[in-house]
């Protein structure tokens, strides 16, 4: 593998295709024995999560339903913190198990600020997924409950995760190259 370019920033390889989906088909046999019975709702995040899910979805073989959901931030009117408004959400989440998916957990901001709107529609359960997670960034706690790869604080993209836009095509996550 390349080294590669986008912008003005170089990225090297760091987690291979086969590597990624080898953990994502592992991941899927832990879901479908967890989930077995209980007609889970998949919730993924996007954009980032669109990668994961549809590699995952591949091998998720029990009956379930899934539900993109995209997260817009409104500048709060009173502080200067941003509220996150769950857009697509059409589904009624009442006693329904829920597995949010996400690309990556970095800081944890954005999982803090969303699963208390989930929360309070009463699902039977709630968990969550991150492909990525750095350990190390996190500020806001969140309980991961299913991970593929703890990974150090450096910034990667690939694999459905980009830089100011780009490198979401990338099937293989490449990281930041030090200087
Ligand atoms: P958090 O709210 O800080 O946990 O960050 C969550 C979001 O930030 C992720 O869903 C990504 O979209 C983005 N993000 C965090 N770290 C990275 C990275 O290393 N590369 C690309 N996107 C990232
Ligand atoms: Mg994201």
């Amino acid at each position: 593998m390349q080294k590669i370019r986008i912008h003005n920033k170089e990225f090297i390889p760091y987690l291979s295709q086969s590597e990624i989906e080898l953990a994502i088909k592992r991941l899927a046999e832990k879901l479908n024995a967890d989930y077995e019975g209980k007609m889970p709702l998949f919730i993924p995040i996007l954009n980032g999560a669109f990668m994961f899910a549809a590699e995952l979805f591949k091998h998720i073989n029990i009956p379930c339903e899934i539900c993109f959901i995209k997260l817009a931030s409104y500048a709060g009117t009173a502080s200067s913190d941003n509220i996150n408004v769950a857009i697509g959400l059409d589904k009624n989440l009442k006693d329904r198990h829920l597995i949010v998916l996400e690309d990556i957990l970095d800081t944890g901001k954005t999982l803090s600020a969303f699963l208390p709107d989930l929360e309070k529609q009463q699902p039977a359960s709630l968990k969550i997924v991150a492909l990525l997670h750095k350990p190390e960034a996190t500020i806001h706690e969140i309980k991961l409950d299913y991970n593929c790869f703890k990974i150090p604080n450096r910034f990667v993209i690939g694999f459905g995760l980009d830089y100011n836009g780009q490198g979401r095509n990338i099937p293989a996550i490449y990281q930041l190259k030090e200087d």
